[in-house]
């Protein structure tokens, strides 16, 4: 094979790969916005009747912890054995919601 053809081949293949890849921000924007907006602060509908936290808010920032964000977006949030929020781990893998939690941080002010 020659040198070219090679090239071209992995060109193709890195595009295929990359047009598989979700965007974290475009998981945020589609998945994660409606209750807490694209801006992080929870303003939205259903953010406000859920009481959702501001996450551009230093404070509430640091009182966060990466690993708790982890678990609460893989397994969920339940509150009185309600649930609160969804389990993320069957539609997104460790890598994507390892993403999402540095998406969050990065809403702070
Ligand atoms: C149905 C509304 C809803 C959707 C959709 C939703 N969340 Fe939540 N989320 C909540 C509620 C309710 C809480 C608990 C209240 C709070 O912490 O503000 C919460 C809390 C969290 C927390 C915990 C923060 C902390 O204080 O430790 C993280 C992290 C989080 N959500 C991330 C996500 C991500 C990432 C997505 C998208 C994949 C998402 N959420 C989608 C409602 C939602």
């Amino acid at each position: 094979m020659t040198t070219w053809k090679k090239i071209l081949i992995l060109l193709t293949m890195g595009a295929a790969v990359s047009a598989f890849a979700v965007d974290t921000a475009t998981t945020w924007t589609e998945v994660c916005a409606k209750c807490h907006g694209a801006d992080g602060k929870g303003k939205t509908p259903a953010g406000k009747k859920l009481k959702l936290k501001d996450y551009t808010s230093a404070e509430i920032q640091a009182a966060m912890d990466d690993e708790k964000m982890t678990h609460e977006i893989a397994d969920g949030i339940t509150e009185g054995g309600k649930e609160k929020m969804k389990p993320y781990k069957d539609v997104l893998t460790p890598e994507e919601i390892k993403d999402l939690v540095a998406h969050i941080r990065k809403f702070k002010a």
